[in-house]
């Protein structure tokens, strides 16, 4: 079998959803400015949601796994490899894949994290699709998940006003037909300045700065011209053009960068999927949460061709082309 499928998808968002109007009233409360009309004006975020204080990274993610394994009707007995993608994991180690296994009674196969921060989930599946296709897996789950809003300063309003927390996974399986038609990713170390979490745990301590930082806009710039590029990199690679993509999964940081780019590569916005103003910035988790809300609604069908995208620190991006 030298291909490999998405035969299910699964999602899963925290309960608690906080929109603008509850954040800027929250951030009042420490003295920090902000609006429902500045969010949506520079972002398209309308609400996002938010894990309470407990909630842990595997949590969110084992619920979309078994949602996107009860999609594909496979057992735990099936899976053969798990790949999660996140910044934020459960611990140091365990990985949070292991961790997800566990809860999900899987007792076979490789299981490991993978970390490209915002570009986490195609990297995890381009990684998936290698594994299948060089024959060491037949089934895989490939999770992006996140719980960003443990590494947020809540007083710095250029960042904390951007990102919520979720989990969306799909299963990756062996295939007679395509399949993952093309895959890219790449990565830029000198630029690690630009968005960054720099602090760790040292000596018992935490040393550097535990919050994520960002310098919005060169993120900005850096994003529109990798991923317009790398759009049309994977599709030269793959051997179709870009007007044969039923829908862009981009990821979804920002509308401003999702209409930019569409724009650019001429791609119209019919055939966008867009989640960010529901869902905000997850991270690893944002590209697998919109091909599955896409999925579950029934825009994006058996035998659509998909671009998916994912940008993120590093400086990392890359993009996987997928026939449903
Ligand atoms: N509420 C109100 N005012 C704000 C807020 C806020 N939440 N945040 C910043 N401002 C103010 C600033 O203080 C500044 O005020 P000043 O002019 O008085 O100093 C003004 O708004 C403009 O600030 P900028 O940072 O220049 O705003 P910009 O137009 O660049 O928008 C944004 C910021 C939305 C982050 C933009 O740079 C952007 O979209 N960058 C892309 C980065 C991104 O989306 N990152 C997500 C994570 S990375 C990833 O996933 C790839």
């Amino acid at each position: 079998m030298p291909f490999a499928k998405i035969t299910g998808s699964g999602g899963y968002l925290p309960p608690r959803v906080v929109t603008n109007n509850d954040l800027a009233a929250e951030l009042a409360t420490r003295g920090v400015e902000t609006s429902d009309e500045w969010i949506i004006e520079r972002t398209g975020i309308r609400q996002r949601y938010i894990a309470d204080a407990d909630t842990r990274t595997s949590a969110l993610a084992t619920r979309a796994a078994q949602m996107a394994m009860d999609d594909a009707g496979i057992s735990a007995g099936d899976v053969d490899l798990i790949i999660l993608a996140t910044s934020t994991p459960d611990f140091i180690f365990p990985s949070t894949a292991c961790i997800v296994q566990a809860n999900l009674g899987i007792r076979q196969g490789a299981a490991f994290d993978v970390q490209a921060v915002c570009s986490g989930f195609v990297y995890a599946l381009t990684t998936a699709d290698a594994f299948i296709k060089a024959g060491h897996a037949k089934t895989a789950l490939v999770i992006g998940a996140e719980v960003f809003s443990n590494i947020l300063d809540w007083n710095d309003r250029k960042t904390c006003v951007l990102f919520g927390d979720g989990a969306g996974a799909i299963v990756l399986q062996a295939s007679d037909a395509p399949g993952i038609v093309g895959a890219e990713l790449h990565a830029d170390g000198s630029q690690a300045g630009i968005l960054n979490a720099s602090g760790n745990v040292c000596g018992g301590k935490v040393v550097g700065d535990p919050f994520l930082r960002m310098d919005g806009q060169a993120v900005f710039k850096m994003a529109v011209n990798a991923l317009s590029k790398s759009a049309q990199d994977v599709c030269a690679k793959s051997g179709v053009q870009l007007s044969d993509i039923d829908w862009m999964v981009p990821h979804q940081a920002n509308i401003r960068i999702i209409n930019f780019l569409g724009k650019k590569l001429g791609i119209a916005p019919e055939k966008v999927v867009v989640t960010v103003d529901q869902h905000a910035n997850t991270s690893a988790a944002s590209v697998p949460l919109a091909l599955n809300t896409a999925r579950r609604d029934g825009r994006i069908k058996s035998g659509d061709l998909v671009l998916m995208q994912g940008v993120g620190g590093g400086f990392t991006w890359g993009s996987v082309l997928a026939r449903m």
